[in-house]
């Protein structure tokens, strides 16, 4: 294992800038799967019980560096705050003085909300300057966003060049898995793969190959090989 979890870092009186994956989908402005909402809360919990103050760094949607009200991450504080069962405070912003003045602001036993990353165009880009930005919101960079990891965007890998960084508790239930799964396994090993979008994915699938003994695609992604092979979808 070469990578940190919360539990190698000294979280007391830390701005803990937390990356997650609430891309959760929506319908008639109320969540309809909060699964992604529910898995943040160890890693939000444990923070806090250590004496750190996350702040909640996150896409959501595909915004294209242009806001947009129906993309805000506002629309997930009420969801948000059942499953923390605490108020959350807004940033209404991302990067800038606004979101400096709420990181200062913030103290022990709260948790801050960003908004959507993907308001800027330098996300994706995985801007330095970007980057640099979020990174002064917070003392450590803690990644719990395992479904949003193959991207290198600002807030998933370009913070973590300017902020100690570990693990959330996902992301380390995550690798812990893929290495009993990859490294040295008992084999036979299948490994199932879904999603809706294989552009992705083929780095992954690529890998994943030469390293298991089947390899089963699901979801819409089966699909596009299924139309490889002719078949009429
Ligand atoms: C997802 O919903 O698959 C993740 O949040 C990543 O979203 P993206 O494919 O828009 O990067």
């Amino acid at each position: 294992m070469g990578w940190k979890t919360i539990d190698n870092m000294d979280i007391s009186g830390k701005k803990v800038l937390l990356r997650v994956d609430i891309n959760v989908p929506m319908k008639a402005g109320k969540v309809t799967d909060a699964t992604r909402i529910e898995k943040i809360i160890p890693t939000v919990k444990d923070i806090l019980a250590a004496k750190g103050m996350p702040i909640l760094m996150a896409h959501f949607g595909r915004p294209k560096g242009t806001a947009s009200p129906t993309l805000s991450l506002k629309q997930l504080i009420p969801a948000l705050e059942t499953a923390l069962g605490q108020p959350i405070i807004w940033a209404d912003a991302t990067i800038g003085a606004k979101a400096e003045a709420a990181s200062a602001a913030l103290r022990e036993g709260q948790i801050l909300l960003l908004e959507n990353t993907r308001f800027y165009a330098d996300e994706e880009a995985n801007s330095a300057k970007f980057a640099a930005s979020l990174a002064v919101l917070g003392d450590i960079f803690c990644n719990d966003a395992f479904s949003a990891a193959h991207r290198a965007h600002a807030s998933t890998e370009g913070v973590a060049r300017h902020l100690p960084a570990c693990a959330g508790r996902l992301m380390q239930a995550e690798l812990e898995a893929l290495e009993r799964a990859l490294i040295d396994p008992a084999h036979p090993v299948a490994a199932i793969v879904g999603g809706a979008k294989i552009s992705t994915k083929m780095a992954v699938l690529s890998h994943l190959i030469s390293n298991v003994d089947q390899l089963i695609v699901g979801g819409g992604m089966a699909n596009t090989f299924l139309a490889a092979q002719g078949y009429d979808i």
